[in-house]
């Protein structure tokens, strides 16, 4: 992939936590609009990488490229800034603010306005940039279909509406990639049939680039465009659904973890 359609590069990245390497020298490239999954066994390392992408961890070598930018010293919120934005594997949102509320503080970064430069508020320009700010959130809002409990408070909403909501305020950041780690975990059938169409459609008709980790395969299967898999820290396998779908070392990857659930079933396989 030459490096203009890559969006994301990672270049031999290993990551140690005292003796655990979680990572060993994993390399891959994102294309730009790419829908793109990673999967693997419990601990393989997916949530690492999320990390090492989105600046949480630093790795221990290799470097991360965005935009064709080295990336691999910046801090997460210098990432965000560039276009990198996420949600995380256990949910962070603050439990006693609105959902409103919550949403408004993933578009933190973009306000450029405070009290300290209020002086613009009296010639208008903070007054624009609040009523921008509202729209485009409400935009979010509709787009994930979540109007009617804008003014709930986020921590009396249901698991998978709280999970929405954690997407709605990672979108808020217009990220150009989003980091989804297990987006559907714990949810129901229906809960995840509507998490995978928000997916797609913030993939296709938002424009913004997706790297998911999923376990339940059949999701994986039917929307990801690529699929690299971790097996221990390493990349064993990378390609189309359906070549990962018949690859040996693949199988071989999750019969070694559950002898019952083959890769490839709709069941949970990790
Ligand atoms: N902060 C940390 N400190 C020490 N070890 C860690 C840390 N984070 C992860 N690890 C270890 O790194 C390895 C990879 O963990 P990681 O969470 O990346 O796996 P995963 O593929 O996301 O697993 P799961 O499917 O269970 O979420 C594991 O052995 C884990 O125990
Ligand atoms: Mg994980």
């Amino acid at each position: 992939m030459s490096e203009e359609t890559a969006i994301l590069e990672v270049r031999g990245v290993s990551l140690q936590f005292g003796g655990v390497r979680a990572l060993s020298d994993v390399t891959f490239s994102v294309a730009r609009g790419d829908l793109f999954a990673i999967i693997g066994p419990n601990g393989a390392g997916k949530t690492s990488m999320m990390n090492c992408i989105s600046g949480r961890y630093t790795p221990t070598s290799g470097r991360v490229v965005f935009k064709g930018r080295d990336v691999t010293g910046l801090k997460p919120n210098q990432r965000a800034e560039l276009g990198i934005g996420r949600t995380f594997q256990n949910l962070a949102l603050f439990g006693h603010m609105s959902v409103l509320d919550n949403i408004m503080v993933g578009r933190h970064h973009l306000v450029k306005n405070n009290f300290l430069n209020g002086a613009l508020y009296w010639l208008g320009g903070a007054q624009k940039e609040e009523l921008d700010h509202r729209r485009a959130v409400e935009d979010i809002i509709d787009f994930l279909e979540i109007t009617h409990i804008r003014k709930a408070m986020a921590g009396t909403l249901s698991y998978g509406l709280r999970k929405r909501v954690e997407l709605a305020r990672a979108i808020a950041l217009r990220p150009d990639l989003i980091l989804l780690d297990e987006p559907m975990a714990g949810m129901n059938l229906e809960e995840k049939e509507d998490m995978a169409r928000f997916i797609i459609d913030l993939n296709e008709e938002w424009g913004i680039t997706v790297i998911m980790i999923e376990h339940d395969m059949g999701v994986v299967m039917d929307i990801s465009h690529r699929v690299a898999v971790l097996d221990f820290g390493q990349k064993i396998a990378e390609g189309l659904p359906a070549e990962i779908m018949s690859n040996p070392r693949v199988k071989t990857a999750y019969l070694g973890e559950d002898d019952d659930t083959p890769a490839g079933t709709d069941e949970e396989v990790a």
